[in-house]
């Protein structure tokens, strides 16, 4: 069985050997969060400084909790009604077999279910359609598309934001 826990520290070597280049670096975190070449000094220090207002969870095996499959986080300002979901990853070895849906599901139903929130959004590149097609298939609908936001090995880059409210995420579960 695949459960969330709190990331840790110790998972952050594995999420670093899962980038494999700059775009996929931006692909996963964006244009700004961390520079190319990624290296466990960053993510430590973001996990600090982000302490406050994002937390991030880690997929594992049950009974191998030490070995992370994937990543997620939950961004939110105090007192907000709404959350980002972002840093989505899966491990490359792990991909296409529903982690990524687990991943969301389960933020989705901690931001709806326990923290009451009313919004969630996220950014997904527009050429990333394995993310778009998982998102809208869990019920994230399009909002709207920022054109040519980032230059990235020689193209420009534009994102889709997208947003999820509590009462459709409701209704969508009670179909
Ligand atoms: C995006 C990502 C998190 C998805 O994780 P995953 O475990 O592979 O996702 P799942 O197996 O739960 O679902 C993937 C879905 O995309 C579909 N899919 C796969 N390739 C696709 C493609 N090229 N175009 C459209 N859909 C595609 C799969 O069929 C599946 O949908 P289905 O369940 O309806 O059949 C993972 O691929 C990843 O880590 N990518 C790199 C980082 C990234 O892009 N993060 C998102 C940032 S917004």
């Amino acid at each position: 069985m695949i459960e969330l826990r709190d990331f840790l520290p110790s998972d952050v070597p594995d999420l670093v050997s899962w980038i494999d280049g700059p775009g996929s670096l931006i692909l996963w975190s964006g244009p700004s969060a961390f520079r190319w070449p990624l290296d466990d000094a960053q993510l430590l220090s973001s996990l600090d400084t982000e302490r406050r207002r994002r937390r991030s969870w880690t997929a594992v095996e049950t009974n191998a909790p030490d070995t992370p499959l994937g990543h997620i986080s939950l961004a939110r300002e105090p007192h907000a009604s709404t959350g980002r979901l972002g840093r989505v990853l899966v491990s490359p070895q792990a991909r296409g077999r529903g982690l990524g849906e687990l991943l969301v599901t389960s933020v989705q139903q901690l931001a709806f279910n326990e923290l009451h929130l009313h919004r969630l959004s996220l950014g997904v590149f527009a050429h990333n359609e394995r993310a778009l097609h998982l998102y809208e298939r869990l019920g994230f609908v399009r909002e709207g598309t920022l054109r040519e936001v980032c230059w990235v090995e020689g193209v420009w880059w534009s994102t889709v934001e997208m947003g999820l409210l509590d009462h459709e995420w409701r209704a969508a579960r009670r179909h």
